[in-house]
């Protein structure tokens, strides 16, 4: 979760981590921390609490801070709350200092061991045990590299890992096992991070670190070695993020400015995938025919948001006869289960590093799981390199922590993978041709769903005092339901729970009254008599009630009944156009809540802890 940019360079480093921290933000915002040699032997550095803002002031108030060598780090805090002492980099000795990314599961023993030998620690971090432990093996005599394994190999738990020694000017060491980390080569320097992002304005060239990597950076060359110091042969890649399409522009959030880029994103996601009357099997990987020819079942894992996507696929494909079943990749590891025949594993996710799914994606491949298929953002990414199947999705760099247009294209990828699956059944009755044409007139339907902005900006205002709120829908539309409660929470901090609305009257009807606002979502299909009666059922308990409802309803605002109407669509797509105005709506409220849209409090964009 916390972001980890190093850099040696033929100048100063300090622009280079300022503007990979401010790009890695995103991965974890509680505290930040810089450390430069800045003359042999000797460290600069500098750690504030809060915004990455923090640590740009304390390096303003310090005058001329320089070196050709640093590491920098962004933290999402798990050991030890977010103060300057427990912000990163860690120094032992005043000789070695690091940052990290992860988890050290053995550091209260490793503590120990340290103490007893006379270490001290300054921090309440588990990181600090690593710094301390190599530190601990060169002054027993080791050299730098050696005392780096030695400790790596004592360590459990997932990380990444950037050292430098200050009596080494102009060498980073680069350590992965499970968290992220990739090296990159540019014309001026070389590099260390979390993500291609943070090192996009120096290089485009990368090498992808992978489990077990350990990378000796210098200047002009990098040489990568596993733990007993084995060469490992690793490929250059050329990113082609395009360091424009991470700019804010003239949007006030990158949430704001996501939401209105879906319309591209869903084009983008769909182009070289669909003809005019067919989905290309093959853009799911050359395997793809043969893999889905003998897939007899499916089972999903996601987490958070992604999870949503999966919840609104099972309807998908169960409609075209492929079984489905849908966890959440945290709870699928925690018990023992029978392992279905010919079952593709569809993991889906928009960083592609959520340890959670790449764990569940273990532990079925464990299991005996058939095969495996991701659903991903982000090229080369772990998720990515796990799975024999890939379909990318083509949403561009999301920023903002709470995801949108990743959700979109997520649900886009799902619906090509069931029109693939009722192909392949010949007694499903889905048109695969009006299916293509749907999904052909969905971006200018995301389009003009996004023109009721305005009108859900109002509707926010009632969202300003509240502290709960409800959101109900039935069938395919309450994982929406359930992505729109997650929005409203995640950025403005309302408490809001998703219920399927026929449960309404089983328990959580209790808590309707006029300070409980029910937010709905009526598309016009078989459940709708339904969940009119469900509507009513709130209404005459007081409640007040906003409804976004498909014209063809006929559904009419009235007494406690606010009807926002959306133009009517095939109800193939309604799920992915209902969740255009829950996401504007969880929007607009955090606006009047003054909350860190981009950065709520808690969260970080990609969780790489368990
Ligand atoms: C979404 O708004 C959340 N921030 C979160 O639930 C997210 O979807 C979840 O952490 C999974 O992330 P992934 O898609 O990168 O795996």
């Amino acid at each position: 979760m916390c972001g980890i940019i190093g850099a040696v360079s033929n100048s100063n480093v300090l622009p280079v981590l300022l503007g990979g921290l401010k790009r890695l933000e995103y991965r974890g915002y509680d505290s930040s921390g810089l450390a430069v040699i800045n003359e042999p032997g000797k460290f600069l550095r500098l750690r504030a609490p809060g915004k990455l803002v923090e640590l740009e002031r304390a390096v303003s108030a310090n005058g001329e801070i320089s070196g050709l060598t640093g590491i920098a780090h962004t933290r999402w805090a798990t050991h030890g709350p977010p103060t300057e002492q427990n912000a990163h980099p860690h120094i032992s000795g005043g000789r070695i200092a690091l940052v990290c990314n992860g988890i050290v599961e053995n550091h209260e023993e490793l503590r120990t061991l340290l103490t007893d030998e006379g270490m001290e620690f300054q921090s309440e971090t588990d990181t600090e045990v690593i710094v301390n432990l190599i530190f601990l093996h060169m002054d027993k005599g080791s050299d730098f590299m050696t005392a780096v394994r030695t400790c790596i190999g004592s360590l459990k738990g997932a990380f990444a890992l950037g050292i430098v020694n200050a009596d080494e000017p102009g060498r980073i060491i680069g350590a992965r096992r499970g968290s992220p980390l990739i090296a990159g080569i540019g014309e001026a320097g070389v590099y260390l991070a979390s993500d291609i992002s943070a090192m996009i304005a120096q290089t485009r060239k990368f090498i992808v670190l992978e489990n077990g990597d350990i990378a000796d950076i210098r200047q002009g060359k990098i040489e990568i070695t596993n733990l007993d110091g084995q060469l490992q042969n690793r490929d250059t890649r050329i990113s082609d993020l395009k360091p424009q399409a991470m700019e804010i522009g003239d949007y006030r959030h990158y949430m704001e400015k996501e939401i209105f880029e879906q319309g591209q994103a869903v084009s983008d996601t769909l182009e070289g995938r669909i003809t005019a009357s067919r989905v290309l099997e093959a853009c799911f990987g050359t395997e793809a025919e043969r893999i889905f020819d003998k897939t007899e079942n499916i089972q999903i894992l996601a987490c958070g948001t992604s999870y949503h996507a999966g919840l609104v696929a099972k309807y998908w494909l169960e409609s075209v006869g492929m079984p489905c079943q849908v966890e959440i990749a945290s709870e699928f590891t925690s018990r023992k289960h029978p392992t279905p025949k010919n079952c593709l594993v569809v993991s889906l996710s928009q960083s592609g590093e959520t340890i959670d799914t790449l764990t569940a994606l273990d532990y079925a491949k464990h299991c005996g799981y058939a095969h495996s298929l991701a659903i991903c953002n982000v090229p080369d990414s772990s998720l990515v390199r796990n799975s024999e199947l890939i379909l990318m999705t083509h949403a561009g760099p999301e920023i903002g922590v709470a995801s949108t247009k990743a959700f979109v294209t997520q649900l886009v990828a799902l619906r090509l993978l069931s029109i693939i699956m009722a192909r392949k059944n010949s007694s499903s009755d889905l048109d695969e041709a009006d299916s293509i044409r749907e999904l052909r007139e969905l971006p200018a339907n995301v389009e003009s769903t996004l023109e009721l902005e305005p009108a859900i900006q109002e509707i926010a205002q009632q969202f300003a005092n509240k502290q709960h709120a409800l959101f109900l829908a039935r069938g395919i539309h309450f994982p929406i339901a359930m992505e729109g409660a997650l929005k409203l929470k995640e950025i403005s901090y309302v408490h809001a729970e998703a219920y399927a609305a026929g449960e309404l009257k089983h328990g959580p009807l209790a808590l309707v009254d006029q300070d409980m606002p029910v937010v709905s979502v009526a598309p016009n299909d078989a459940q709708l008599d339904k969940l009119k009666g469900n509507i009513e059922e709130v209404r005459a308990r007081g409640g007040k009630l906003i409804v976004f409802a498909d014209s063809e309803t006929r559904l009419s605002s009235r007494e406690n009944l606010q009807v926002i109407n959306i133009a009517s669509v095939e109800s193939s797509i309604a799920p992915i156009i209902f969740t255009i105005p829950l996401q504007l709506l969880a929007y607009h409220v955090a606006l009047i809540k003054g909350t860190d849209i981009d950065k709520p409090r808690n969260l970080a964009k990609s969780v790489t802890v368990e």
